[in-house]
């Protein structure tokens, strides 16, 4: 057995969260500028079953044998010795470092299992496609999220902008002209399984009136999906602040969100929207790449307690 490392990137998700969850498509793209990194060491002279996991991030150092059932990180190493048909991970110490914050739209859960499921079958000589990644990866996120749409977990493992429908084979986006988006961070931490639930709730009281807010999100995302590919990056704008306004009409922006979004609009961003499950975590902005220091230290000044320009495509 051979030290093994592999990291996976984080994700935003440019148009179309929440009503992705109700079969509308949706946009993400990976951003590389954050990482989780998982590193495998064999311990050659210990017991057989002695696996060790250490992750800082979350102060977790623990035995793979101590951690609860459905322990996300649990879920994930027995699924690969299920679809590898074998009883145990060989000994060895697992350290899982990251620099995505989490809870905050940026995919940490779905990369930590990425990179670990990756990881584990590489250790164990035996890697798994990324469509087997994929699949073991979107149980781990039901632990998490109990009703996800799959999104996260997709852009992560494929690294690549997808344009996605739950439930259905996804497609990568061709990009036809690069344009660059800063990514605010409120360093508020909002649990996606309850922005998600609270939707739902919301959505059952006046079904009919979400509904018919997720289609105009989809036009949205359709109108998006045209722009990118054509390269029409300044019909983008726009179309981000109108998903951000039917995001508002479902009630998952926050104070914080908006005072950024506002902030980063008034000092010369092409548009801007929350991303990813809202009421604190990330905000986006799109920007011409000349005009993007000024904009991010306006969103600095309204609260954004860390700034990153991502170009896409
Ligand atoms: O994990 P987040 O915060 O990026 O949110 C995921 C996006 C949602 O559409 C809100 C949920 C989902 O499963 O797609």
């Amino acid at each position: 057995m051979q030290e093994v490392k592999v990291s996976a990137p984080g994700k935003i998700i440019l148009f179309g969260e929440h009503a992705v969850v109700y079969n509308r498509p949706a946009i993400a793209v990976p951003v590389t500028q954050v990482q989780v990194e998982v590193t495998i060491t064999p311990l050659e002279k210990s017991s057989p079953n002695t696996v060790i996991i250490q992750s800082p991030n979350i102060g977790l150092e623990s035995e793979l044998k101590d951690l609860l059932e459905h322990h996300p990180i649990k879920v994930a190493l027995m699924g690969v010795c299920r679809k590898l048909n074998i009883a145990e991970i060989p000994p060895c110490s697992i350290c899982i470092h990251s620099t995505i914050p989490v809870a905050s739209g940026l995919g940490s859960g779905a990369a930590v299992s990425v990179a670990l499921i990756r990881a584990v079958s590489a250790f164990c000589e035996r890697p798994l496609s990324d469509a087997e990644v994929n699949e073991l990866a979107y149980e781990v996120e039901k632990i998490h999220h109990l009703t996800p749409s799959g999104i996260d977990n997709s852009v992560i493992t494929y690294e690549k902008p997808i344009f996605f429908i739950k439930g259905e084979p996804f497609s990568t986006l061709e990009v036809g002209k690069p344009f660059w988006v800063i990514i605010g961070d409120t360093r508020i931490s909002s649990p996606t399984a309850i922005t998600v639930s609270e939707v739902r709730q919301a959505w059952e009281a006046a079904r009919l009136t979400y509904e018919r807010i997720f289609d105009q999100i989809r036009d949205v995302v359709l109108q998006a999906k045209e722009a990118i590919e054509t390269g029409e990056v300044e019909k983008l704008g726009g179309l981000m602040n109108r998903n951000h306004e039917f995001l508002r009409q479902i009630n998952v922006s926050s104070p914080e969100l908006e005072r950024i979004i506002e902030a980063a609009l008034k000092a010369g961003a092409l548009g801007a929207k929350l991303s990813g499950s809202g009421r604190g975590g990330n905000m986006i902005a799109l920007v011409h790449e000349h005009e993007s220091k000024p904009i991010a230290e306006a969103m600095q000044k309204a609260g954004a307690m860390r700034t990153t320009l991502t170009r896409i495509g």
